[in-house]
């Protein structure tokens, strides 16, 4: 499953940390290279000796101590990783990596590699729902970074509750899922367009009318797609998100340039993916000059913009047509309307008011519904995580019928 795939764990320090052993000899019974790098508190709860066993590897956790003279080992090592899983992650490693710390052989490698890095939480359920700890993790979602969300249990503590690393065996079936995932490549030689984010309506040249969209779930769905192979073509409104390595992005402000756009890309596309929230309304007049406030209340007229899934759903002929709607009620009636209505092939609702998902959420719940009357629930998770499973669905559903497209 991970037959030459190079795998650089780190290990910072927890109790956790003789989970890790396991780790490494599940990663290495799959096939994988494993080196490990250990931070000073790591050692304190397991020996060197026992991850240089595991992995036939040296066992690197000194900045300085370079036990080759024709390379640098920090930088040699974050080369050398195909994926880099940080687990189990300390706190403490996170708030240095949020914060672009290095101060040691770990977070010196952290920042050093432009492999994927996995973060493994595990600490004290207090801890991990401090303030600062979820806003370094927030920061680190932003950043690009994947975590492997803590199981809930007893913790070493004493605590019952989230917290507990991710037991070893799911972790490396993660990791082969994805590797397997991409490495299969079944979107290579397909055009998929993604919307993403807000529109922005203009009043004035000082002001608009938008909404809340994040853009994360269409950035997440533009990633999963150029990594399962596709020329991922990215239309996004604006949002403060970095565009995922290898995606084409073109960015618009209103509905109106978003259906240009999309209009644009759409004749070769083989999917198009709509996640952005577009604005049903602008403002029917646009003023030159900045409105000046007079006494009393005012009335802004509004007009609609023009359905751009309606418009692609009528002129639809061999592109793959998928939708998204958010609702706070009846979720699924609602969705199964859109996609009739739209003349869709797939349509992903969420409900906006679950705690596990909705705008600017890292997580989400959604269901995917075909145009066949199959609906597939998905359980709360990474929005980038949830990328790709609702890819792969969709791609075993269409199964024989893509490479028409
Ligand atoms: N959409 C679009 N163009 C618009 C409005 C929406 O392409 N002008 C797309 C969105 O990208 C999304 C889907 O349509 O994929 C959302 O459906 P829609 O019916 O517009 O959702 P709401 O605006 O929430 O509609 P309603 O108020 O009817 O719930």
């Amino acid at each position: 499953m991970l037959n030459n795939k190079n795998i650089l764990l780190c290990v910072t320090g927890g109790i956790a940390v003789y989970k890790a052993v396991a780790l490494v000899s599940k990663l290495s019974q799959a096939g994988a290279n494993v080196k490990v790098v250990m931070t000073d508190s790591a050692k304190e709860f397991v020996q060197p000796l026992s991850f240089q066993v595991m992995s036939r590897n040296d066992v690197y956790f000194d900045t300085f101590d370079e036990k080759d003279s024709r390379v640098i080992a920090h930088i040699d090592l974050a080369d050398w990783a195909d994926l880099v899983v940080v687990a189990p992650a300390t706190a403490n490693v996170i708030g240095k990596l949020a914060n672009g710390i290095a101060d040691d052989m770990v977070t010196t490698i952290l920042l050093a590699t432009e492999a994927d890095v996995w973060i493994a939480p595990a600490m004290n359920v207090h801890m991990y729902a401090h303030p600062a700890v979820v806003r370094n993790i927030a920061q680190l979602h932003e950043d690009g970074y994947r975590f492997i969300e803590p199981s809930e249990g007893f913790l070493a503590c004493g605590y019952v509750g989230k917290g507990r690393l991710e037991e070893p065996e799911r972790i490396t079936a993660l990791i082969g899922q994805h590797f397997s995932k991409t490495a299969e490549q079944p979107l290579k030689g397909k055009k998929v367009v993604i919307t993403a984010g807000p529109t922005r309506e203009r009043i004035d040249p000082v002001r608009y009318v938008s909404n809340f969209s994040s853009g994360k779930m269409g950035y997440a769905m533009a990633a999963a797609a150029q990594q399962l192979g596709a020329d991922a073509v990215l239309i996004s409104g604006p949002v403060d998100l970095p565009v995922p390595s290898g995606v084409q992005v073109i960015y618009v402000e209103s509905a109106a340039q978003m259906y240009d756009a999309v209009l644009n890309e759409y004749d070769d596309a083989s999917i198009v993916v709509k996640s952005a929230a577009v604005a049903d309304y602008r403002p029917k007049l646009i003023y030159d000059q900045k409105m000046k406030k007079k006494a009393g209340d005012d009335v802004l007229e509004l007009e609609r913009t023009t359905d751009i899934l309606k418009s692609l759903g009528d002129r639809k002929q061999q592109q793959l047509l998928i939708g998204f709607a958010a609702e706070t009620t009846d979720v699924i009636t609602y969705g199964k309307k859109k996609l009739e209505s739209k003349n869709l092939d797939y349509i992903i609702v969420n409900d906006v008011t679950d705690p596990g998902g909705g705008f600017g959420s890292d997580t989400n719940v959604v269901t995917l519904l075909s145009r066949e009357g199959e609906a597939t629930p998905f359980n709360a998770m990474a929005k980038d995580q949830l990328a790709i499973c609702l890819f792969e669905t969709i791609i075993q559903q269409e199964s024989d019928k893509l490479h028409d497209r």
